[in-house]
């Protein structure tokens, strides 16, 4: 199939195996395994040859990560995703990380674990408490949760908190500027609209040190995530991974500008 357009050649090859495994449905078990494999391949916006395992992405084979509280409730990230953001944040050397969106900090804390060394430091900002109304277009729920729990209430009182900068403020209006060049990680999982996921990632490109870092998103594949990530990325050919068996997306920084952290 060389020279054919990759989506081109994508979309052959998998209508073949699509076809072939629904031939097959009712005699195969394995059959009907590929078909549910197929069918998400057809259906997920960003298949591709960056959309990934989480082997991929790591470079350390002996690399061990601990991450607490494991449990999900609603509104966290899954238990792999903990474990998959645990994972990047260390293979990556990361010791300073920016959180948008703390919720009730498991993933603040479960990153907290992983950091380099002592001097390591998380910091996060969430909507105040007492927050009704924000400043860009975004779904009510994502201002709702501001008061559904306590911000941070996973990681207070734990050997984490110490490492952990509670911030408080609206992504779109907050004065990043203290933190510019001084990020190994940025974790965006705050407002969920397209206009709040584009300005997070603008103030995130800048956040990262020049010597370079990463930014992993939450539910790119959702919600006004997707919508953002459907435009940017066909603005800009930009080297950003999508993690299988997650709604995670990463990519490098280097010099303010997005790199291929796998070619360093
Ligand atoms: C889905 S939760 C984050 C979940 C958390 N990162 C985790 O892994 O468990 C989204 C959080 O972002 C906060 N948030 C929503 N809009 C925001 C905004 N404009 N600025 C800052 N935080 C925001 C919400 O209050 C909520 O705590």
């Amino acid at each position: 199939m060389a020279g054919i357009p990759t989506p081109l050649k994508y979309t052959i090859q998998n209508s073949s195996l699509f076809l072939g495994n629904l031939l097959a449905y009712p005699f195969s078990r394995l059959a009907r395994h590929r078909l549910s494999h197929s069918y998400d391949m057809l259906v997920y916006p960003f298949f591709g040859e960056r959309y990934v395992w989480l082997s991929h992405l790591l470079r350390n084979d002996d690399l061990e990560v601990v991450v607490a509280p494991l449990r999900a409730r609603e509104h966290n990230t899954t238990e792999f995703e903990l474990l998959s953001i645990a994972a990047l944040l260390k293979d990556n050397l990361v010791n300073t990380v920016f959180e948008i969106g703390t919720f009730d900090g498991r993933t603040t804390r479960a990153m907290a674990m992983n950091l380099l060394n002592e001097q390591g430091r998380i910091h996060t900002l969430n909507l105040p408490p007492d927050t009704s109304d924000v400043s860009l277009a975004t779904d009510k729920i994502d201002v709702g949760l501001a008061s559904k729990v306590v911000s941070g209430e996973r990681f207070i009182n734990t050997p984490q908190e110490p490492l952990i900068e509670q911030l408080w403020g609206d992504s779109a209006k907050f004065d990043f500027s203290p933190y510019n060049n001084k990020i190994d990680m940025v974790f965006i999982d705050g407002a969920h609209s397209e206009d709040y996921v584009r300005i997070d990632t603008q103030n995130s490109l800048k956040l990262i040190k020049p010597g370079g870092g990463i930014i992993i998103w939450h539910d790119s594949h959702l919600f006004g995530v997707k919508v953002f990530f459907k435009k940017w990325l066909k603005e800009n050919h930009y080297p950003v991974y999508f993690v299988r068996n997650t709604t995670l997306a990463v990519m490098g920084v280097k010099n303010g500008q997005p790199f291929d952290f796998l070619q360093k």
